[in-house]
């Protein structure tokens, strides 16, 4: 007996070989197919997950059915007979490069699972000559930061015939990277989006991979105001496939979360992310500036606890207090209590900072402490090589709020009560001129909190990470604004949005 063909590790990562479920890739068929199609092309078709959903959905519709695809990796097609396609469904699938060698055709019904390749695994010649296919299809180029399922994208959505339709899968980044905007602003305006549909946690297709996935329902003809963004919050392939061929009229409470959006609210907001109807422009970058934590390049040899730093004899003032993990977090506040508390569980709460003074200068401890680190070779580590001299720290002032950036639940402003600096794990929040407990009880309002979501990217398991850019981008509601504004000096124009 022959076994199906299992995916290493190395397939994931370089040939995003991950299959869709029955559930989703029935979704998929009936949204493509419900026109009347009665082919069906996949072009990275992998075991034939969606190619099936759609024989079975013609099956259930009395039609006829042609399956049309491709794949680069001649192994997967071992799963073909598994699915419920045999020989006649295999007359059409071309082993190949999809990118590089699309089939000169269009397609009434397209269903994708691209592959997830990230953009740092794509060479640079495939790299320009993606870049030209862009260019000819969008007439315009692309951050060349987009990974290989936006590439996808753009050549599926350029192979649908007129009213043909695409239910496309893939990781929400791609309404959330650098390159998103050119991405979009593209396809809804030349494509008419009918429905977005996102999953909750628990409906999660991909229950192991770290991204989000999202399914865009699409089709060639012209673009419409508005659309459909959905949330689905179980497996249901049934009543989610009813609801597609209901051409998303049929409610299903308790499955789908349903609201109508306009494009042009969404593609600002960002596709993936709820509806903001935000009518203040006031973000935290209106009462505080942010930066990321420090990078030492060697946290072994730059942080100790306090029974390190007194063994090796380093005096007080060549030590900072610090806080080096979010785990080492554990409510909204981080006191000297809270400092003592991991010091007694052998946590290093201590980050050497050596001022700017001549080497000879430096006490003979820390002297020793130097050359302890040269004769472990950090002085030649990448970001570690670019200081001068190499042992210097990054500096940064105490901020008087830390923001614990990426997370499932618990996305959180910390009040900074230690005086410590934070690594890079966390973010510097710096209130700039009123009180930093106004501002960190305002920023931890659970209005302003649910407001993360439109800044951050979004990961696996309801997880978001916020950068500090987008965190100064962060809107706080009108009335949590108005409190703060009663302790802020008189600044310029702040309310004269609101009011005016
Ligand atoms: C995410 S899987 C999807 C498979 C299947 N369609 C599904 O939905 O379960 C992506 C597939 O794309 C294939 N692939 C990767 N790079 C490709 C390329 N450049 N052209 C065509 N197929 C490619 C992989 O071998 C893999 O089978």
């Amino acid at each position: 007996m022959t076994r199906d063909y299992i995916p290493k590790i190395t397939d994931v990562r370089e040939l995003g070989q991950v299959w869709t479920p029955d559930w989703v890739a029935e979704a998929m068929a009936a949204y493509t197919m419900s026109q009347g199609a009665e082919s069906l092309f996949d072009p990275a078709c992998g075991n034939g997950s969606l190619l099936a959903a759609g024989k079975r959905f013609a099956a259930r519709k009395h039609t006829a059915f042609l399956a049309n695809g491709m794949d680069v990796d001649l192994r997967v097609l071992d799963g073909f007979k598994r699915q419920g396609l045999d020989h006649s469904d295999m007359n059409r699938i071309r082993i190949g490069d999809y990118l590089a060698d699309p089939p000169d055709a269009i397609y009434p019904a397209i269903a994708v699972n691209p592959p997830y390749v990230r953009h740092h695994r794509i060479g640079g010649v495939r790299k320009r000559e993606l870049q030209s296919m862009v260019m000819g299809t969008m007439g315009r180029r692309i951050d060349a930061r987009a990974g290989l399922h936006v590439y996808f994208l753009i050549q599926s959505l350029k192979q649908l015939a007129p009213n043909g339709r695409l239910a496309f899968i893939v990781s929400s980044d791609i309404c959330e990277g650098v390159f998103s905007r050119q991405l979009w602003d593209w396809v809804l305006r030349t494509y008419r989006l009918d429905a977005v549909l996102q999953f909750s946690p628990e409906a999660s297709p991909f229950p192991h991979a770290d991204t989000n996935a999202i399914l865009f329902l699409i089709q060639n003809s012209k673009p419409r105001s508005e659309f459909i963004w959905a949330r689905c919050l179980k497996e249901d392939p049934i009543s989610i496939s009813e609801w597609i061929e209901s051409g998303f009229e049929a409610a299903y409470p308790n499955l789908l979360e349903v609201q109508t959006r306009t494009v042009s609210e969404a593609s600002a907001t960002g596709l993936s992310r709820p509806p903001s109807h935000h009518l203040t422009s006031f973000t935290l970058g209106d009462v505080a500036s942010v930066m990321r934590g420090i990078a030492t390049g060697a946290n072994d040899f730059f942080l100790m606890t306090r029974e390190q730093a007194s063994h090796r004899n380093l005096p007080s003032s060549f030590l900072k207090p610090c806080i080096s993990r979010v785990r080492d977090l554990d409510g909204d506040r981080i006191t000297e209590e809270c400092l003592d508390r991991l010091e007694r569980k052998g946590r290093p709460t201590l980050l050497l900072n050596i001022p700017p003074s001549p080497f000879e200068e430096l006490p003979l401890s820390v002297q020793d402490w130097i050359r302890e680190g040269e004769s472990l070779g950090l002085h030649n580590r990448p970001l570690i090589k670019t200081r001068r001299p190499w042992y210097r720290m990054e500096q940064r002032r105490n901020p008087p709020l830390l923001f614990a950036y990426l997370g499932r639940r618990d996305c959180r402003f910390i009040l900074n009560e230690a005086g410590v600096v934070p690594l890079s794990c966390l973010l510097c929040v710096y209130p700039k001129s009123t009180s930093a407990k106004d501002v960190w009880q305002a920023l931890n309002r659970p209005e302003t909190i649910a407001n993360l979501a439109s800044v951050g990217k979004s990961y696996g398991g309801g997880a978001i990470k916020v950068e500090p850019r987008a965190l100064e981008r962060l809107p706080i509601p009108d009335e949590i604004m108005e409190g703060l504004a009663v302790n802020l000096p008189i600044q310029e124009g702040l309310f004269n949005l609101a009011t005016g």
